[in-house]
């Protein structure tokens, strides 16, 4: 098993002619397990060099709920849904079936959540890899890259801080053995027959070698930026359904204040803390100021 789940073996036996028990039985069987994960996603972290699930698998996470500048979502659920559509065409020609994509901006702005929100649209489950974690290797990576569960997105976290911190505490020893050349083997070298879609999100781009972020590794770079006003807007109105003019309200009093750079988490926050009361929320626009 490649997944590190436990496992056990039963032996039944019964009589030729009644043989068709056992199909009726693992058919019921997986019927089961599948209901049980329905509407879920399972997220699965690094366990030596294998896949474990980590918690119990989590409501999926509706795409809706996840605010991005528009037609940025879109573009790339258009994108990955052809990408699952085109496993011949990669075939006919040779190319390994993977696609590669890149998630960048500040904090807080939603990238974690959108991909987390994708596996639950497309009904997959999510690897997440943390590439400075203690105990991984070259070998380890490869062997995990290659062996993803099926029906799964691979997402890789902060992909600059891995080798960042690397080189500022070499002398101090650095607990993680993967090496940036491990790291460019194992993505290349993830092309199996089944189709693997990995996505990388970083706060700073500009850190990255570009050797990372050459095609067959990285096809689809998507900045995810502060909030947009139409964001601004959309947000209001998730937290605040039908305040249409309290939300004009919010935004002219975004503008008056010269409030540019605000992540869609500080809304988030915002809006929790005012669950309803909208017009409060209006009042404290001016601390979003200052938590930046
Ligand atoms: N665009 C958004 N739409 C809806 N909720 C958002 C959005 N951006 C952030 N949030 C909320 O803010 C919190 C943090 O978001 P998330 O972890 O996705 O950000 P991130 O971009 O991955 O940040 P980081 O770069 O620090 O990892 C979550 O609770 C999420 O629900
Ligand atoms: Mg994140």
């Amino acid at each position: 098993m490649t997944n590190g789940t436990p496992f056990e073996t039963v032996t039944l036996t019964t009589l030729y002619r009644d043989r068709y028990l056992f199909q009726e039985l693992l058919d019921e069987a997986k019927n089961i397990a599948l209901k049980a994960n329905e509407g879920k996603t399972v997220i699965y972290t690094s366990w030596g060099s294998e896949w474990r699930p980590f918690g119990l698998p989590r409501k999926k996470r509706l795409i809706e709920s996840v605010i991005l500048d528009e037609g940025i979502k879109s573009k790339i659920i258009v994108d990955v849904q052809d990408f699952l559509r085109s496993g011949n065409w990669y075939f006919k020609r040779g190319i390994p079936y993977r696609r590669g994509y890149l998630l960048y901006g500040p904090p807080g702005s939603g990238k974690t959540s959108f991909i987390q929100s994708l596996a639950g649209y497309l009904d997959y489950n999510i690897c997440i890899l943390n590439l400075s974690e203690n105990n991984l290797t070259d070998d380890r990576l490869n062997h995990l890259m290659n062996n993803i569960p099926e029906r799964s997105l691979l997402l890789l976290e902060d992909i600059d801080a891995a080798f960042n911190k690397r080189s500022q505490t070499s002398e101090k020893g650095f607990s993680s053995g993967v090496t940036f050349s491990g790291l460019l083997n194992a993505l290349d070298g993830v092309a199996s027959a089944e189709e693997c879609i990995t996505f990388m999100t970083t706060n700073h781009p500009e850190k990255l070698d570009p050797a990372l972020l050459r095609p067959g590794r990285v096809d689809f770079k998507v900045l995810i930026d502060n909030a947009s006003p139409y964001q601004i807007q959309q947000m209001f109105l998730k937290f605040y359904e039908n305040e249409t003019e309290k939300c004009e309200l919010f935004l002219k009093r975004i503008q008056e204040l010269n409030i540019t750079k605000i992540s869609t988490a500080q809304l988030q926050g915002l809006f929790v803390y005012n669950k309803r009361d909208p017009a409060n929320a209006i009042k404290m626009v001016a601390t979003l100021k200052h938590s930046l």
